[in-house]
Protein backbone atom coordinates (compact mmCIF):
# COMPACT_ATOMS: atom_id res chain seq x y z
CA UNK A 1 0.00 0.00 0.00
CA UNK A 2 1.35 3.87 -0.66
CA UNK A 3 0.58 6.20 1.03
CA UNK A 4 0.61 9.73 0.04
CA UNK A 5 -0.16 13.13 2.18
CA UNK A 6 -3.48 14.59 0.90
CA UNK A 7 -3.69 18.21 1.05
CA UNK A 8 -7.27 18.75 -0.11
CA UNK A 9 -9.61 16.27 1.88
CA UNK A 10 -9.21 17.64 5.40
CA UNK A 11 -11.92 17.24 8.05
CA UNK A 12 -14.96 18.79 6.91
CA UNK A 13 -14.46 18.64 3.37
CA UNK A 14 -17.26 17.70 1.18
CA UNK A 15 -17.74 14.96 -0.83
CA UNK A 16 -21.38 13.84 -2.90
CA UNK A 17 -21.61 10.03 -3.40
CA UNK A 18 -24.23 9.26 -6.03
CA UNK A 19 -25.93 6.35 -5.04
CA UNK A 20 -27.82 5.24 -2.01
CA UNK A 21 -27.57 1.79 -2.15
CA UNK A 22 -25.08 -0.57 0.11
CA UNK A 23 -21.56 0.85 -1.30
CA UNK A 24 -23.07 4.28 -1.31
CA UNK A 25 -23.80 4.20 2.30
CA UNK A 26 -20.92 2.31 3.63
CA UNK A 27 -18.86 4.43 1.60
CA UNK A 28 -20.27 7.64 3.86
CA UNK A 29 -20.34 6.05 6.93
CA UNK A 30 -16.32 5.21 6.46
CA UNK A 31 -15.80 8.29 5.03
CA UNK A 32 -17.53 10.48 7.93
CA UNK A 33 -15.99 8.59 10.62
CA UNK A 34 -12.97 9.60 9.06
CA UNK A 35 -14.03 13.44 8.92
CA UNK A 36 -15.83 14.46 5.82
CA UNK A 37 -19.20 16.32 5.47
CA UNK A 38 -20.73 13.99 3.14
CA UNK A 39 -24.22 13.92 0.83
CA UNK A 40 -25.60 11.28 -0.58
CA UNK A 41 -27.70 11.75 -3.80
CA UNK A 42 -30.00 8.54 -4.06
CA UNK A 43 -32.62 8.17 -7.01
CA UNK A 44 -34.66 5.55 -5.42
CA UNK A 45 -33.75 3.64 -1.96
CA UNK A 46 -36.15 1.07 -3.03
CA UNK A 47 -34.90 0.34 -6.40
CA UNK A 48 -30.89 -0.11 -4.69
CA UNK A 49 -29.70 -4.31 -5.58
CA UNK A 50 -28.80 -4.43 -1.81
CA UNK A 51 -32.63 -4.65 -1.07
CA UNK A 52 -33.26 -7.35 -3.95
CA UNK A 53 -30.36 -9.71 -3.15
CA UNK A 54 -29.74 -12.75 -1.08
CA UNK A 55 -27.25 -11.93 0.91
CA UNK A 56 -25.03 -14.36 0.39
CA UNK A 57 -21.16 -14.16 1.05
CA UNK A 58 -20.18 -16.84 -1.25
CA UNK A 59 -16.10 -16.14 -2.61
CA UNK A 60 -15.84 -19.96 -2.43
CA UNK A 61 -19.55 -20.99 -3.51
CA UNK A 62 -19.13 -18.86 -6.30
CA UNK A 63 -15.98 -20.47 -7.93
CA UNK A 64 -14.39 -16.98 -8.05
CA UNK A 65 -10.84 -18.28 -10.37
CA UNK A 66 -7.54 -17.64 -8.85
CA UNK A 67 -6.70 -14.12 -9.10
CA UNK A 68 -7.41 -10.40 -7.99
CA UNK A 69 -11.36 -11.01 -7.84
CA UNK A 70 -11.13 -13.59 -5.68
CA UNK A 71 -8.82 -11.95 -3.29
CA UNK A 72 -10.50 -8.89 -3.30
CA UNK A 73 -14.05 -11.10 -1.90
CA UNK A 74 -11.71 -13.13 0.57
CA UNK A 75 -10.32 -9.77 1.91
CA UNK A 76 -14.09 -8.39 2.24
CA UNK A 77 -15.23 -12.12 3.72
CA UNK A 78 -12.39 -11.26 6.32
CA UNK A 79 -13.52 -8.08 7.16
CA UNK A 80 -17.23 -8.69 7.84
CA UNK A 81 -17.40 -9.73 10.92
CA UNK A 82 -16.29 -6.73 12.57
CA UNK A 83 -17.72 -4.69 9.84
CA UNK A 84 -21.17 -5.67 10.65
CA UNK A 85 -20.72 -5.10 14.17
CA UNK A 86 -19.21 -1.42 13.80
CA UNK A 87 -22.94 -1.19 11.62
CA UNK A 88 -24.75 -2.39 14.06
CA UNK A 89 -23.14 -0.79 17.13
CA UNK A 90 -23.67 2.41 15.17
CA UNK A 91 -27.18 1.91 14.04
CA UNK A 92 -28.29 -0.59 16.77
CA UNK A 93 -29.85 -2.95 14.01
CA UNK A 94 -28.70 -6.40 13.32
CA UNK A 95 -28.08 -6.76 10.37
CA UNK A 96 -28.15 -10.84 10.38
CA UNK A 97 -24.57 -11.62 9.68
CA UNK A 98 -24.29 -15.66 9.62
CA UNK A 99 -21.08 -17.37 8.81
CA UNK A 100 -23.12 -20.57 8.50
CA UNK A 101 -21.59 -22.14 5.68
CA UNK A 102 -22.40 -22.97 2.01
CA UNK A 103 -22.89 -26.27 0.79
CA UNK A 104 -22.56 -26.79 -2.99
CA UNK A 105 -24.53 -30.07 -4.49
CA UNK A 106 -23.99 -31.51 -7.80
CA UNK A 107 -26.10 -33.62 -9.79
CA UNK A 108 -22.81 -35.22 -11.97
CA UNK A 109 -19.40 -36.57 -10.37
CA UNK A 110 -16.42 -34.27 -10.35
CA UNK A 111 -13.94 -36.02 -7.73
CA UNK A 112 -11.62 -32.88 -7.38
CA UNK A 113 -10.34 -31.54 -4.11
CA UNK A 114 -12.30 -31.24 -1.25
CA UNK A 115 -14.66 -33.44 -3.01
CA UNK A 116 -17.50 -34.67 -0.61
CA UNK A 117 -18.70 -38.29 -2.23
CA UNK A 118 -22.98 -39.07 -2.24
CA UNK A 119 -22.45 -40.46 1.61
CA UNK A 120 -20.68 -37.52 2.98
CA UNK A 121 -23.04 -34.55 1.38
CA UNK A 122 -26.06 -36.42 2.14
CA UNK A 123 -24.69 -36.50 5.64
CA UNK A 124 -24.21 -33.09 5.59
CA UNK A 125 -27.62 -31.99 4.38
CA UNK A 126 -30.55 -33.99 4.89
CA UNK A 127 -33.19 -33.62 2.81
CA UNK A 128 -31.10 -33.19 -0.31
CA UNK A 129 -32.05 -34.80 -3.84
CA UNK A 130 -31.28 -38.33 -4.40
CA UNK A 131 -29.87 -37.14 -7.93
CA UNK A 132 -27.27 -35.60 -6.24
CA UNK A 133 -24.18 -37.54 -6.20
CA UNK A 134 -21.58 -34.95 -4.06
CA UNK A 135 -20.22 -31.66 -3.92
CA UNK A 136 -18.41 -29.63 -1.70
CA UNK A 137 -18.53 -27.33 0.94
CA UNK A 138 -17.45 -23.96 2.22
CA UNK A 139 -17.39 -23.36 6.46
CA UNK A 140 -16.06 -19.70 5.95
CA UNK A 141 -18.77 -18.56 3.66
CA UNK A 142 -21.98 -17.36 4.67
CA UNK A 143 -24.95 -14.93 4.59
CA UNK A 144 -25.97 -11.55 5.85
CA UNK A 145 -29.55 -10.58 6.07
CA UNK A 146 -28.99 -7.75 3.32
CA UNK A 147 -32.83 -6.10 4.12
CA UNK A 148 -31.74 -5.85 7.15
CA UNK A 149 -27.99 -4.95 6.24
CA UNK A 150 -29.15 -1.86 3.83
CA UNK A 151 -31.63 -0.42 6.67
CA UNK A 152 -28.94 -1.12 9.29
CA UNK A 153 -26.33 1.07 7.06
CA UNK A 154 -29.27 4.00 6.30
CA UNK A 155 -29.63 4.63 9.66
CA UNK A 156 -25.92 4.56 10.72
CA UNK A 157 -24.95 6.61 7.67
CA UNK A 158 -27.62 9.14 9.09
CA UNK A 159 -26.78 8.32 13.36
CA UNK A 160 -22.73 9.59 12.27
CA UNK A 161 -24.46 12.67 10.24
CA UNK A 162 -24.08 11.48 6.44
CA UNK A 163 -27.08 14.07 5.07
CA UNK A 164 -29.06 11.00 2.90
CA UNK A 165 -31.37 12.78 0.08
CA UNK A 166 -33.91 9.67 -1.49
CA UNK A 167 -35.19 10.69 -4.05
CA UNK A 168 -33.06 13.21 -6.11
CA UNK A 169 -31.80 12.47 -9.39
CA UNK A 170 -28.68 13.32 -10.74
CA UNK A 171 -29.11 14.47 -14.74
CA UNK A 172 -26.03 15.92 -15.84
CA UNK A 173 -22.38 15.52 -14.58
CA UNK A 174 -20.61 18.72 -15.32
CA UNK A 175 -17.14 19.13 -15.97
CA UNK A 176 -13.93 21.55 -16.85
CA UNK A 177 -10.64 21.12 -17.21
CA UNK A 178 -10.03 17.53 -16.06
CA UNK A 179 -11.92 18.03 -12.46
CA UNK A 180 -16.09 18.15 -12.32
CA UNK A 181 -17.30 21.33 -11.50
CA UNK A 182 -20.77 20.42 -10.48
CA UNK A 183 -23.84 18.50 -10.83
CA UNK A 184 -27.34 18.72 -12.04
CA UNK A 185 -29.73 17.42 -10.72
CA UNK A 186 -33.74 17.68 -9.69
CA UNK A 187 -33.42 19.63 -7.26
CA UNK A 188 -30.97 21.79 -8.87
CA UNK A 189 -27.87 22.62 -9.14
CA UNK A 190 -24.98 20.43 -6.30
CA UNK A 191 -21.02 20.70 -6.00
CA UNK A 192 -18.71 19.32 -3.99
CA UNK A 193 -14.76 18.86 -3.96
CA UNK A 194 -15.11 15.19 -4.48
CA UNK A 195 -17.60 13.11 -5.73
CA UNK A 196 -18.13 9.06 -5.65
CA UNK A 197 -19.94 7.30 -8.51
CA UNK A 198 -22.06 4.48 -6.37
CA UNK A 199 -25.15 4.49 -8.88
CA UNK A 200 -24.69 0.78 -10.52
CA UNK A 201 -26.52 -0.52 -12.64
CA UNK A 202 -27.82 3.02 -13.69
CA UNK A 203 -24.15 4.12 -14.25
CA UNK A 204 -24.65 4.24 -17.93
CA UNK A 205 -26.80 7.00 -17.12
CA UNK A 206 -24.30 9.59 -15.96
CA UNK A 207 -21.04 8.47 -17.61
CA UNK A 208 -20.25 6.19 -21.06
CA UNK A 209 -19.54 3.34 -18.54
CA UNK A 210 -19.64 0.17 -19.93
CA UNK A 211 -22.33 -1.23 -17.26
CA UNK A 212 -25.69 -2.88 -17.97
CA UNK A 213 -28.34 -4.31 -15.87
CA UNK A 214 -28.65 -8.25 -15.35
CA UNK A 215 -32.05 -8.89 -13.70
CA UNK A 216 -32.20 -11.53 -10.94
CA UNK A 217 -35.56 -12.69 -10.17
CA UNK A 218 -35.82 -13.85 -6.71
CA UNK A 219 -38.55 -15.55 -4.21
CA UNK A 220 -39.11 -16.40 -0.94
CA UNK A 221 -40.75 -19.35 1.15
CA UNK A 222 -41.06 -19.60 4.65
CA UNK A 223 -40.70 -22.94 6.63
CA UNK A 224 -43.99 -24.33 7.93
CA UNK A 225 -44.85 -23.54 11.66
CA UNK A 226 -44.39 -26.95 12.96
CA UNK A 227 -40.62 -27.08 11.94
CA UNK A 228 -39.61 -23.78 13.35
CA UNK A 229 -37.83 -25.09 16.25
CA UNK A 230 -35.45 -27.04 14.27
CA UNK A 231 -35.00 -25.19 11.01
CA UNK A 232 -34.61 -27.97 8.22
CA UNK A 233 -31.95 -25.89 6.96
CA UNK A 234 -29.61 -24.05 8.70
CA UNK A 235 -26.90 -23.43 5.61
CA UNK A 236 -26.82 -22.30 2.44
CA UNK A 237 -27.65 -24.85 -0.45
CA UNK A 238 -25.80 -23.51 -3.56
CA UNK A 239 -26.61 -25.78 -6.14
CA UNK A 240 -26.00 -25.46 -10.39
CA UNK A 241 -28.57 -22.53 -11.61
CA UNK A 242 -30.08 -22.38 -7.94
CA UNK A 243 -29.52 -21.27 -4.31
CA UNK A 244 -31.36 -21.88 -1.38
CA UNK A 245 -30.62 -19.34 1.65
CA UNK A 246 -32.16 -19.99 4.98
CA UNK A 247 -32.62 -17.12 7.43
CA UNK A 248 -33.11 -17.96 10.99
CA UNK A 249 -36.08 -16.36 10.96
CA UNK A 250 -37.69 -19.35 8.81
CA UNK A 251 -37.43 -17.25 5.47
CA UNK A 252 -35.99 -19.03 2.66
CA UNK A 253 -34.57 -16.72 0.25
CA UNK A 254 -34.45 -18.73 -3.49
CA UNK A 255 -32.74 -17.14 -6.55
CA UNK A 256 -31.99 -16.42 -9.05
CA UNK A 257 -32.84 -15.95 -12.81
CA UNK A 258 -30.10 -13.64 -14.80
CA UNK A 259 -31.27 -12.06 -17.43
CA UNK A 260 -30.56 -9.48 -20.01
CA UNK A 261 -33.70 -7.78 -20.00
CA UNK A 262 -32.09 -4.25 -20.03
CA UNK A 263 -34.46 -2.66 -16.89
CA UNK A 264 -37.50 -4.60 -17.63
CA UNK A 265 -39.81 -4.73 -14.17
CA UNK A 266 -41.77 -7.45 -12.58
CA UNK A 267 -41.17 -11.31 -11.87
CA UNK A 268 -42.62 -13.02 -14.90
CA UNK A 269 -44.06 -16.71 -14.99
CA UNK A 270 -41.00 -18.14 -16.69
CA UNK A 271 -38.54 -16.95 -14.34
CA UNK A 272 -40.59 -17.82 -11.37
CA UNK A 273 -41.07 -21.59 -12.76
CA UNK A 274 -37.37 -21.64 -13.08
CA UNK A 275 -36.70 -20.73 -9.40
CA UNK A 276 -38.98 -23.51 -8.33
CA UNK A 277 -37.95 -26.11 -10.57
CA UNK A 278 -34.70 -25.98 -9.89
CA UNK A 279 -35.19 -24.87 -6.11
CA UNK A 280 -37.67 -28.38 -5.66
CA UNK A 281 -35.53 -30.20 -7.70
CA UNK A 282 -32.38 -29.87 -5.27
CA UNK A 283 -34.18 -30.17 -1.57
CA UNK A 284 -37.44 -31.62 -2.14
CA UNK A 285 -39.20 -30.77 0.82
CA UNK A 286 -39.49 -27.09 -0.23
CA UNK A 287 -42.51 -28.32 -2.43
CA UNK A 288 -44.63 -28.28 0.63
CA UNK A 289 -43.08 -24.87 1.96
CA UNK A 290 -45.68 -21.84 1.65
CA UNK A 291 -44.73 -19.09 -1.27
CA UNK A 292 -44.02 -15.79 0.49
CA UNK A 293 -42.86 -12.97 -1.86
CA UNK A 294 -41.45 -12.76 -4.68
CA UNK A 295 -38.82 -9.93 -6.11
CA UNK A 296 -36.20 -8.92 -8.71
CA UNK A 297 -33.75 -6.88 -9.22
CA UNK A 298 -30.72 -5.39 -11.35
CA UNK A 299 -26.92 -6.57 -10.90
CA UNK A 300 -24.57 -3.70 -12.89
CA UNK A 301 -22.59 -5.90 -15.05
CA UNK A 302 -19.66 -4.90 -16.41
CA UNK A 303 -17.84 -6.66 -19.35
CA UNK A 304 -15.79 -8.83 -17.55
CA UNK A 305 -17.97 -9.13 -14.82
CA UNK A 306 -15.86 -7.47 -12.48
CA UNK A 307 -16.14 -4.15 -10.36
CA UNK A 308 -15.11 -0.71 -11.70
CA UNK A 309 -13.31 0.83 -8.38
CA UNK A 310 -10.95 3.94 -8.25
CA UNK A 311 -9.83 6.94 -9.95
CA UNK A 312 -12.08 8.33 -13.06
CA UNK A 313 -11.12 10.67 -15.85
CA UNK A 314 -11.36 13.76 -13.53
CA UNK A 315 -9.25 14.26 -10.91
CA UNK A 316 -12.37 15.00 -8.40
CA UNK A 317 -14.63 11.63 -9.34
CA UNK A 318 -13.91 8.36 -7.75
CA UNK A 319 -15.91 5.24 -9.12
CA UNK A 320 -16.94 2.07 -6.84
CA UNK A 321 -19.89 0.66 -9.15
CA UNK A 322 -19.95 -2.81 -11.32
CA UNK A 323 -20.06 -4.80 -8.85
CA UNK A 324 -22.15 -7.68 -10.51
CA UNK A 325 -23.22 -10.42 -8.27
CA UNK A 326 -20.62 -9.69 -5.41
CA UNK A 327 -22.29 -6.19 -4.11
CA UNK A 328 -23.15 -7.47 -0.88
CA UNK A 329 -19.99 -9.52 -0.19
CA UNK A 330 -17.89 -6.39 -1.29
CA UNK A 331 -19.53 -3.64 0.25
CA UNK A 332 -17.09 -3.72 3.56
CA UNK A 333 -13.32 -3.86 1.80
CA UNK A 334 -14.87 -1.30 -1.00
CA UNK A 335 -16.22 1.50 1.40
CA UNK A 336 -12.82 0.74 3.59
CA UNK A 337 -10.42 1.17 -0.16
CA UNK A 338 -12.59 3.96 -1.34
CA UNK A 339 -12.41 5.58 1.82
CA UNK A 340 -8.91 5.24 1.49
CA UNK A 341 -8.47 6.67 -1.75
CA UNK A 342 -10.64 9.69 -1.44
CA UNK A 343 -9.38 10.85 1.69
CA UNK A 344 -5.73 9.56 2.30
CA UNK A 345 -5.35 9.22 -1.19
CA UNK A 346 -3.89 5.69 -0.65
CA UNK A 347 -4.07 3.35 -3.14
CA UNK A 348 -4.10 0.05 -2.09
CA UNK A 349 -2.49 -3.08 -4.33
CA UNK A 350 -6.09 -4.36 -4.30
CA UNK A 351 -7.57 -1.97 -6.27
CA UNK A 352 -5.49 -2.30 -9.19
CA UNK A 353 -7.17 -5.15 -11.57
CA UNK A 354 -10.45 -2.84 -11.30
CA UNK A 355 -9.63 0.36 -12.88
CA UNK A 356 -12.18 1.47 -15.51
CA UNK A 357 -9.06 1.92 -18.07
CA UNK A 358 -9.02 -1.51 -18.86
CA UNK A 359 -12.50 -0.20 -20.89
CA UNK A 360 -12.10 1.62 -23.86
CA UNK A 361 -15.44 3.70 -24.06
CA UNK A 362 -14.92 5.26 -20.72
N1 LIG B 1 -24.96 -13.07 -5.69
C1 LIG B 1 -25.87 -13.91 -6.35
C2 LIG B 1 -26.57 -13.31 -7.47
O1 LIG B 1 -26.23 -12.25 -7.93
O2 LIG B 1 -27.50 -13.92 -7.95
Amino acid sequence: MSAVKNRSMQSGSEIIIIGGGVIGLATAIELRLLGAKVTILCQSFKAAAGHAAAGMLAPQAEQLPIGSMLDLCLASRDLYPEWVQKIESISGVDAGYWQCGILAPRYTDEQGIDWLDTQSIHQHQAGLSQSVVGGYRYPADGQVDNRALIQSLLIASRSVGVQFQDGVKVTTIHRSQGRVTHLETSQGEMSAQHYILATGAWSQQLLPIAIVPRKGQMLSVVVPIEHRANLPLQQVLFGEEIYIVPRRDGRIIIGATSEDVGFAPHNTLQGVKQLMTNAMRLFPPLQDFPLHETWWGFRPATPDELPMLGASNDANLTLATGHYRNGILLTPITAKLIADLVWHQRTDNLLSAFSWQRFESV
